[in-house]
């Protein structure tokens, strides 16, 4: 049977997955099998796009000269944005851009970052290294670069050391269509017509940098700024972002779902991957099958974390208006030795590229909720999509999975079952292989899978005639990254099979991710 029949049955798609042996792993252990099967008959809610959000904060190397360079830059650029960048990010269609922090968010004042810029204020960045902030980047600049590379604004605003007050004027001097003298000196600094201002958020991690709030003082904080901060109805509905828990923290959740949850339109969660804690995060290169694991393990986490949050959130809004905004995310290795302190430098390698994935298709699992994602950080910080050294711009794995991974956004989601294998290494036992299944806008049945396994390939048969085609990513070193002098050492390769005697078999390298069109 095709899968054009089996979708024209609304049929389930029945998937067996055998694990093989390929030329490289002849010696290495016995195959087994495990099954997947795709549920065409219950389709999920939409993939919203901004699930594959970025955050970019002042913040080390992110801003400047990640974006940032100026127009009188050697750098190749365009009025001061590097152009290596915008193509880079306008090619991956990022669908939302989060600033200005992070904690240095609830240190910003709006208005050191507008006019001209020779005239803006040098502050310190006491958030992140004390470090010179020139403003040079600020509001135009941000919102014109969202603008530049097709992404949704997301503002984060001050909550913890500033009033309502100056949240309502900054969201007046962007957004208002009106002769205010806000909007009018928008207007003398450069820009004539209103932004639009997709996502408002609402101070960052009050529970910690944003201001050390109690969930209750943190709600009723909330509360008290909606009264006074609003877009014009011209902008459209803005989303009020709550600022949220982080990790398992449900009870902070269930508070703010209590106290406020009437007051906004989603609520933030920050969940980052650590190996062993924050004392003993590890380094992001050199880690062992053990260290491996385990960062799947953690990363693997994000499901519970997700399930008991949208559990309390069912509590008070189980039509599910709010949704749960995973808004920082992604592995948090020890910053590069020969870095500075509080630049939160890592290289970035396969490893990320397998969490990256997981932590996708986890996102796929709960398009109920989860609405919207921003990986920390898009340039030169965590978990980096790109990296940058001077002229040099090198693309991570996390970014070429963001980029295998475009077929799923706005896409329509199956529920898939998966029986696996497990592997072991150390004292962590997972499954090997991990999938999710959904109809993207195009129409094409779209399968991510991932094997996890560091060692072993995976041959997944697919119950089904017909063929697929798409991309790989894998490489020999469990911790391979792209240098600037090898910047192709972990790059998408063509991935395409068709169906034998035996039915569609697809063979999954160990540590790899693969993302297909079934073609029907
Ligand atoms: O992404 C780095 C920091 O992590 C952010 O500033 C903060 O919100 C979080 O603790």
């Amino acid at each position: 049977m095709t899968v054009g029949r089996l979708k024209a049955a609304a049929a389930a798609l029945a998937c067996t997955v055998m694990l093989g042996t390929s030329g490289a792993a002849a010696a290495r252990p016995a195959a087994e099998s495990a099954s997947v099967s795709i549920d065409l008959e219950h389709p999920g809610p939409t993939i919203e796009p901004a699930v594959y959000g970025q955050f970019s904060e002042h913040l080390g190397n992110g801003i400047y000269p990640g974006i940032w360079v100026g127009p009188d830059s050697p750098i190749p650029n365009t009025n001061g944005y590097r152009n290596d960048v915008v193509a880079a990010l306008k090619h991956i269609h990022v669908p939302v851009l989060r600033w200005p922090g992070g904690c240095f968010a609830d240190q910003y004042d709006w208005r050191d970052g507008i006019g001209p810029r020779a005239k803006r204020p040098v502050r310190v960045n006491a958030s992140w290294g004390g470090v010179e902030e020139t403003n040079a980047f600020g509001t135009h600049e941000f919102m014109d670069f969202a603008e530049l590379i097709g992404a949704d604004a997301y503002i984060s605003g001050n909550m913890g050391s500033m009033e309502p007050r100056a949240m309502a004027q900054w969201v007046e001097y962007m957004t208002s269509p009106s002769h205010s003298s806000l909007a009018e000196e928008r207007r003398a600094n450069g820009r004539d017509k209103p932004w639009h201002l997709k996502y408002l958020g609402f101070g960052n991690e009050t529970w910690g940098c944003g201001g050390e709030m109690t969930a209750e003082v943190s709600a009723m904080t909330h509360r008290r700024f909606q009264t006074f901060v609003s877009a014009p109805s011209q902008n459209g509905p803005m989303v009020r972002v709550a600022s949220g828990a982080s990790g398992d923290d449900y009870a902070f959740t269930d508070t703010m779902m209590r106290l406020a949850a009437d007051k906004m339109d989603a609520i933030s969660l920050h969940y980052y991957t650590l190996r062993g804690g924050w004392d003993k995060k590890g380094g992001a290169l050199g880690f062992d099958d053990a260290g491996w694991a385990k960062q799947i393990e953690r990363a693997r986490r994000m499901d519970e974390i997700i399930t008991g949050h949208s559990t309390v959130m069912d509590k008070y809004d189980p039509k599910k208006r709010v949704g749960l905004f995973v808004d920082e995310w992604g592995n948090w290795f020890d910053s590069d030795p020969k870095e500075d302190l509080g630049v939160l430098y890592q290289q970035n390698s396969l490893l990320d590229a397998v969490t990256a994935a997981t932590t996708l298709n986890i996102f796929h699992r709960h398009s109920d909720r989860v609405r919207l994602g921003a990986i920390a950080q898009m340039i030169n910080v965590l978990q980096a999509m790109i990296l940058t050294d001077g002229a040099k711009m090198v693309l991570t794995p996390t970014y070429h999975v963001f980029d295998m991974y475009q077929p799923f956004m706005g896409a329509t989601p199956y529920p898939v079952t998966i029986q696996s294998p497990t592997f072991k290494a150390g004292d962590t036992t997972l499954p090997m292989v991990d999938a999710t299944a959904a109809r993207g806008k195009d129409g094409q049945l779209w399968l991510a899978l991932v094997n996890a396994d560091p060692e072993r390939a995976a041959q997944v048969k697919l119950g089904a005639e017909g063929s697929v085609k798409g991309s790989v990513l894998t490489a020999d070193e469990i911790d391979a990254h792209n240098s600037f002098d090898h910047p192709d050492t972990v790059a998408p390769r063509p991935f395409a099979q068709r169906a034998g005697k035996n039915g569609l078999i697809l063979n999954l390298p160990s540590k790899s991710v693969v993302v297909v069109e079934v073609d029907r």
